[in-house]
């Protein structure tokens, strides 16, 4: 049989939006929806989505895997389009002080933060990053992750950034989850830097983005651009240089306070901006205009304490929102989509449909990929997963609970949860 040939049949419903771009506004609150349906995937990519009837009286099942999903819900696998997941060591003394009282940028001020997990992420082996970002994406795979964006930014010096970058290219051979590689260097000012900003910036756009670049180790570049971090003119050079070398471009931006990082993202044409707790309306309005994909992260600003970013608004003023875990060791050591999930839906006024088209199509477009992932559509990869449930609609009701039961990717059962 040849590989990545597969029939899906007996959904109870087969969700998914449709189109090979992000959904805007009121857009994303359309999804398609295909009873009793079925999928043939042929070498990894979708053929045709059909109900099951259908399905069986045009394709001949001994040619294909079969799967039968058995009266179960089938949904487009997630796209997790902001991570940083591959980095040594943990923060979780700082994490104690953030729920005494710190703030995450007090812990940055007195020397910790960021720069602490840059230290481990130095002394730590390429081998022993990849073993630990194995375990991590095999972790997301259960969640029904199967497209995970990664950043550098723990290096902050040559060696180590590109080591990051590099032990995410040896993943994503290794691993079913395909990885999207974002150079991240401007991610705070290491110690050696300190009170030279401008140097450090000198330095990355000098020493380490041409050689990301001429070794294609890195699709898109991203800034954390804040109060205290790197500026908007700063990011605004190095994104700019990026471009130049042919990078897509992303943004942290808004994020502790509004500095305009979300009208930069703008006017730069980025592909995302994201974090945006602290957006202002023009910045919105400006990501609307520009179709930036708007980033949000709400796992991050529930483990911050902080407000949730204002995604009612956003989409009712014409943005598309992604959601992403923003996994790390310090703002939120958390890769779990059911908890963002339920933040974005109970917290955040997202309608379901509005939270699975920003976990899918918009997650692909905030990597670049709308055209080949994000959907179940003839065309698209073969990448989908089977619910516990008959319903999407128990993905926030059965709330803070991992209900996903298979994953497919390209065509190929990737996970089975036991007992499933
Ligand atoms: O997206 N805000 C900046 N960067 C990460 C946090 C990184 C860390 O604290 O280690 C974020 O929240
Ligand atoms: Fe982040």
């Amino acid at each position: 049989m040849v590989k990545g040939n597969m029939i899906i049949k007996n959904a109870s419903e087969i969700v998914t939006s449709i189109g090979k771009t992000a959904k805007f506004g009121a857009e994303m609150q359309e999804l398609k929806r295909i009873e009793n349906g079925a999928v043939v995937v042929e070498e990894g990519v979708i053929k045709e989505v059909n109900n099951t009837s259908e399905i069986l009286k045009k394709y001949d099942e001994s040619k294909y895997e079969v799967i039968d999903a058995g009266g179960k819900s089938i949904l487009p696998g997630f796209v997790d389009s902001h991570t940083h997941f591959i980095f040594g060591g943990y923060r979780e003394e700082e994490f104690s002080w953030r729920l005494r009282g710190d703030s995450y940028m007090d812990i940055m001020n007195r020397g910790g933060g960021i720069v602490n997990t840059v230290r481990d992420t130095r002394n730590a082996s390429k081998e022993c990053l990849f073993e630990l970002g194995k375990k991590r994406l095999d972790s997301m795979l259960e969640f029904g992750v199967t497209t995970v964006e990664g950043k550098s930014g723990y290096g902050l010096d040559y060696r180590t950034e590109l080591k990051q970058l590099e032990v995410m290219k040896e993943l994503d051979c290794e691993h079913a989850i395909d990885i999207v590689r974002t150079f991240l260097g401007a991610h705070a000012v290491p110690n050696e830097y300190k009170g030279s900003t401008d140097m450090y910036i000198e330095f990355l756009i000098n020493e380490v983005l041409p050689v990301v670049a001429k070794k294609n180790l890195a699709e898109f570049c991203d800034v954390f651009c804040e109060e205290g971090v790197f500026s908007i003119e700063e990011s605004r050079k190095l994104l700019l240089k990026a471009k130049e070398f042919g990078m897509k471009l992303k943004l942290h931006a808004d994020e502790i306070v509004e500095l305009g990082g979300s009208e930069l993202a703008s006017e730069l044409k980025a592909v995302s901006a994201d974090h945006l707790l602290h957006a202002s309306d023009k910045g919105i309005e400006d990501m609307a205009k520009n179709r930036v994909v708007s980033t949000l992260l709400p796992t991050t600003a529930f483990c911050l304490k902080e407000p949730f970013a204002r995604a009612r608004y956003m989409i009712d003023n014409g943005c598309a929102v992604a959601l992403a875990t923003d996994f790390n060791p310090g703002s939120g050591f958390t890769n779990s989509i059911p908890l963002m999930f339920a933040l974005a839906s109970i917290y955040m006024n997202m309608t379901i449909e509005e939270t699975i088209v920003a976990m899918t199509l918009n997650g692909a477009a905030a990597v670049g990929r709308a055209d080949s992932i994000g959907t179940i559509e003839p065309g698209k990869k073969g990448d989908m997963i089977i619910l516990d449930y008959n319903s999407y609609k128990f993905l926030p009701y059965h709330t803070g609970v991992n209900i996903v039961g298979k994953v497919i990717k390209n065509g190929v059962l990737v996970h089975q949860k036991q007992n499933f």
